[in-house]
């Protein structure tokens, strides 16, 4: 690396696509290569098997690749897998909204589950609600940490319910995946979604699905609805071949396996201890600010806080970003209207001294337009 250029340092405290090391930036700088040779194969496999560690066993479970942003992976699933009964769709935020709205596109059986924003959901309600259902459901569909607040879905109890009911639980876990600890097996899960661009901190680009292998082997009958995103078709030609459908993004794939190259250094557990450092230090800091933030600590992932937008007039979230911008940090809007929030991510390359930058430059903010805790 000390021959290597370093680049301009910029702290993103937007959900992802996240501060990246040099090293990972670098990685991209690979000679040309046709990926349909050999020896890109083991690279994909390699990333294949190593995401797949991450919160499962490689020979039950397997991970599949796409060229895509996080949504190409959830949307997989869905249309894929969850189109031969009734999906229930948790939404207690933006992204299980989304999900919904991907059901709708492909016309399938769903029903949603509104749940509070800022709360816990309520088991017991839950499992009422799957009682009174006209029709019984085949899958679940939740967000893992829902990335519009902070709030963590309490995936193990829902996996619980879903073995109960015999119904197959997909989870979106694009913003926990690699810092927040996920056990497939142990939770009930056969389909998870993630992408290379969070807590990976890698490049944005490669969408994945972790899937229990029997459950992809059954859709093998099934005939597809759709198709750049079919889920068997991918898995079958990755196994047979090592090779993606499609063209993947090659680049990205060199800098997703340096970046696992890094989570396997740093270990899972010591990231999200280092989040979690970073995420005290914000919230310490905005209490001594007088802001305060949604969700409550105890259901809080302690990956993407909302905060209440501080109530005074001249406030604006515009004139605020800007100046953090100015200053090499990048803060993110609120994902709901009617909570008047703004987001900040502590993932990434970060240190809770960066989190301590962004404190002092929102403190002089707040002091320039005439903002006090009182
Ligand atoms: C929980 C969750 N799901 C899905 C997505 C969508 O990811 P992408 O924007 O990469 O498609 C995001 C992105 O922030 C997310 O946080």
């Amino acid at each position: 690396m000390s021959s290597m250029r370093k680049v301009k340092r910029n702290i993103l405290l937007n959900p992802g696509p996240a501060t990246t090391t040099d090293t990972v930036k670098f990685a991209q700088i690979v000679p040309d290569i046709c990926p349909r040779e050999k020896e890109f194969g083991e690279i994909m496999r390699f990333i294949s098997s190593e995401l797949t560690s991450i919160v499962a066993d490689t020979e039950d479970y397997t991970t599949i690749l796409f060229g895509g942003s996080g949504t190409a992976a959830v949307e997989s699933i869905l249309s894929s897998v969850m189109n031969d009964g009734v999906i229930i769709i948790i939404n207690n935020g933006a992204y299980g909204k989304r999900m919904c709205a991907i059901a709708e596109a492909y016309g399938l059986d769903w029903v949603e589950y509104v749940s509070p924003l800022d709360q816990p959901i309520q088991l017991d309600q839950f499992q009422l609600f799957i009682q009174k259902l006209a029709q019984p459901a085949s899958y679940l569909a939740v967000v893992h940490n829902e990335t519009t607040t902070g709030l963590l879905n309490d995936i193990e109890s829902l996996g619980a319910i879903c073995k109960e009911n015999k119904m197959t639980m997909m989870v979106d876990a694009m913003s926990s995946f690699s810092a927040i600890p996920i056990e497939m097996s142990k939770m009930n899960i056969s389909y998870l979604a993630a992408s290379s661009n969070k807590n990976l901190q890698g490049m944005a680009g490669v969408s994945f699905v972790v899937a229990k292998r029997d459950e992809v082997e059954k859709e093998k009958k099934t005939k597809p609805t759709n198709y750049y995103l079919n889920l068997y078709a991918q898995y079958k030609h990755f196994k047979q071949t090592g090779q993606m459908r499609f063209t993947p993004p090659v680049q990205t794939m060199y800098a997703l396996k340096q970046a696992i190259q890094e989570v396997k250094e740093e270990g899972v557990k010591e990231r999200y201890e280092r989040y979690s450092q970073c995420w005290e230090t914000l919230i310490a800091g905005i209490k001594k600010l007088g802001l305060h933030h949604l969700v409550a600590a105890e259901h809080h992932s302690k990956i993407i806080t909302a905060i209440v937008e501080p109530a005074c007039e001249a406030y604006d979230f515009d004139s605020m970003h800007d100046y953090l911008y100015r200053n090499g940090i990048t803060i993110y809007p609120g994902k709901h209207a009617n909570l008047n929030s703004f987001r900040v991510a502590n993932i990434g390359d970060l240190t809770k001294k960066d989190i301590e930058h962004f404190l002092t430059l929102l403190e002089t903010y707040l002091q320039h337009i005439g903002y006090s805790a009182n």
